[in-house]
Formats: structure tokens, sequence, C-alpha cells
């Protein structure tokens, strides 16, 4: 069973995912981690980061063996990746080893922009996970102070706003719920809350309600 999740920066779907993840055995793969690492690799080596036929290169031969995660995390490297993840060849390049990794038994649930509407459109099951553009910066300032990174909540709110926009609106598999997917609010949950929601939501598509 492949359970596709699917939201806005910040929204809280990594969490949901990793979470629903658990709770069903399955495995868990967290898509923007891969366009965040290719953002990583162009912006260590000074390479441009609209040069698709490299970031294609990059993104064709990562390991994520490799990965330095808490670099990963970055607010630059987000909106890097934002950026990287618009060229057409870069997506490409992603598309096999996202499709591989959702096919693998007992099942997976993987979280990104466009997973129930390009990479698993047969998902079994899709979520659309949506919260308050203020909320989202609130708790994404509240995490880098807590790891110790200087934020200031209205530059993490233009943030958010500018990459919303920019993975909305580019051609290429932009951020959308799929009209199969159900649509989940966590502006006003805390994380328990949320999870207990997206199982409701599995269980319900599983029972077929
Ligand atoms: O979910 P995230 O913040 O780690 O994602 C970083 C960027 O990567 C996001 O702004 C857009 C891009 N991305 C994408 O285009 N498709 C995905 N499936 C996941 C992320």
């Amino acid at each position: 069973m492949i359970i596709a999740i699917d939201g806005p920066a910040a929204s809280g779907k990594g969490t949901l995912a990793k979470r629903l993840a658990a709770h069903y055995g399955f495995r868990h793969l967290d898509t923007g981690v891969i366009y965040r690492a290719v953002a990583h690799a162009l912006l260590t080596t000074g390479v441009d980061l609209k040069d698709e036929a490299r970031a294609a290169q990059v993104a064709l031969t990562l390991d994520s063996a490799t990965f330095d995660n808490p670099a990963l995390k970055s607010q630059t490297v987000g909106s890097a990746a934002s950026v990287v993840s618009a060229l057409p060849k870069v997506r490409e390049a992603l598309v096999a080893f996202q499709r591989q990794f959702a096919s693998q038994p007992p099942g997976a649930v993987l979280d990104g922009r466009d997973i129930g509407t390009v990479i698993c459109p047969d998902a079994a099951v899709k979520i659309y996970v949506v919260a308050d553009p203020r909320i989202r910066a609130q708790r994404r300032t509240l995490e880098a102070l807590s790891r110790g990174e200087p934020a200031d909540e209205a530059a993490v709110l233009a943030d958010i706003l500018a990459r919303d926009e920019r993975d909305q609106n580019r051609p290429i598999a932009p951020l959308k719920q799929a009209p199969d997917a159900i649509l989940l609010d966590n502006s006003h949950l805390d994380i328990e809350s949320g999870v207990r929601a997206a199982i409701d939501i599995v269980e319900a598509v599983r029972a077929g309600r």
C-alpha cells in the first residue's frame, strides 16, 4: 500500500508521514530531502541554481548515504530546493528512484508536493495537508530557535509565501491537491491530533467509506 502526502512548506506533512509510516510499519521517504540535497550540492560547489544540465547530473548521481541532514534543513537550502525543483530535467531524474522506493513491500509513505498527482497517481490513500501560513511561520521559527539558529518570524513567513507561490505556479508538477486526495487542515491540530486525523483518513479510505 502507498500513502501519498502532499502539502506546502512547513504544513506538518513530514511529521505526519513519519508517524503514519511508524504506525503501519511502512517505509518513509521525505522527497523534499532529495531536492534539498541537489540544491545543497549546487550551492556548495558554486554552480548556478538554474544550470539545468548540471543540476540534472547531480540529481542522477545522488547518494543518500552522503546526505548532510542538518545542513539540508536550513531555510537557505529549502528556498534553493524550491528553485531547483522547478527544472524539468531535475524532476525527471528523480522520478524512477521515488517510484522504486514506493513500490517496495510492505508499503510506503511518501511526502512531498507531487506524490499524489505525478509520482504515485495510483496511491491507495492521498492526503493533502494544509495550514495557515502564519501558523506555519510560527512553527518553523520555533523549530529553528530550538536548534539554536537565529530566526525572524516575519522573514520566515515571507519565505514560506514565496515558496508556496513558486511551488504552486511552476509549469511542471506544481503543488496542488489531487482530485482524489482528502484535505487535512493542520492549522489548529497538535501533533497527536493531526496523527489521529491522518490515521482516521487512512482507515476510512481502506474501509471504502
Ligand atoms: O518539503 P520541503 O520543504 O523539504 O521541500 C523543499 C523544496 O523541494 C520545496 O519547496 C519544493 C521541492 N519539492 C518538490 O518540488 N517536490 C517534492 N515532491 C518535494 C519537494
